[in-house]
């Protein structure tokens, strides 16, 4: 669902398209992403990035997506938000959930 989301952005703003990945290699199991998840969640992880944007002075606006884990947003989020300095950026959340909407996501960001 994200990656079809991050797609519609790009065509109606002619943005760029950037993946947040991370090496960890989550469970193919959806019960066993589910447990991962909240331990991830438990130790406040901050899984490693494997992406990174090279040039992010030459945005102004960022669309950051991701999906609702656990009524929060999962720990590569948190990777992402600590690597970059943002400040004097407009940054735009949009997510993908299963009826939790954002949670306190919005805040947290
Ligand atoms: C580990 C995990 C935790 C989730 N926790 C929630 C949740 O708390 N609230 C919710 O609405 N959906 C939750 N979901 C559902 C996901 O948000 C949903 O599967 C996802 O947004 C679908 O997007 P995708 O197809 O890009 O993965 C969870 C899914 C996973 C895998």
């Amino acid at each position: 669902m994200l990656p079809q989301l991050a797609n519609m952005i790009a065509e109606e703003t002619g943005g760029d398209l950037f993946s947040i990945q991370t090496s960890v290699d989550y469970p193919a199991d959806i019960n066993d992403v589910i447990d991962y998840a909240a331990e991830e969640q438990d130790t406040n992880a901050r899984p490693e990035l494997t992406t990174h944007i090279e040039n992010l002075e030459d945005y102004d606006t960022i669309f950051v997506g991701y999906p609702n884990w656990w009524y929060d947003m999962p720990m590569v989020m948190y990777s992402f938000f600590d690597e970059y300095d943002f400040s004097r950026k407009t940054i735009i959340p949009f997510n993908s959930h299963n009826g939790s909407r954002f949670s306190d996501t919005i805040n947290t960001i």
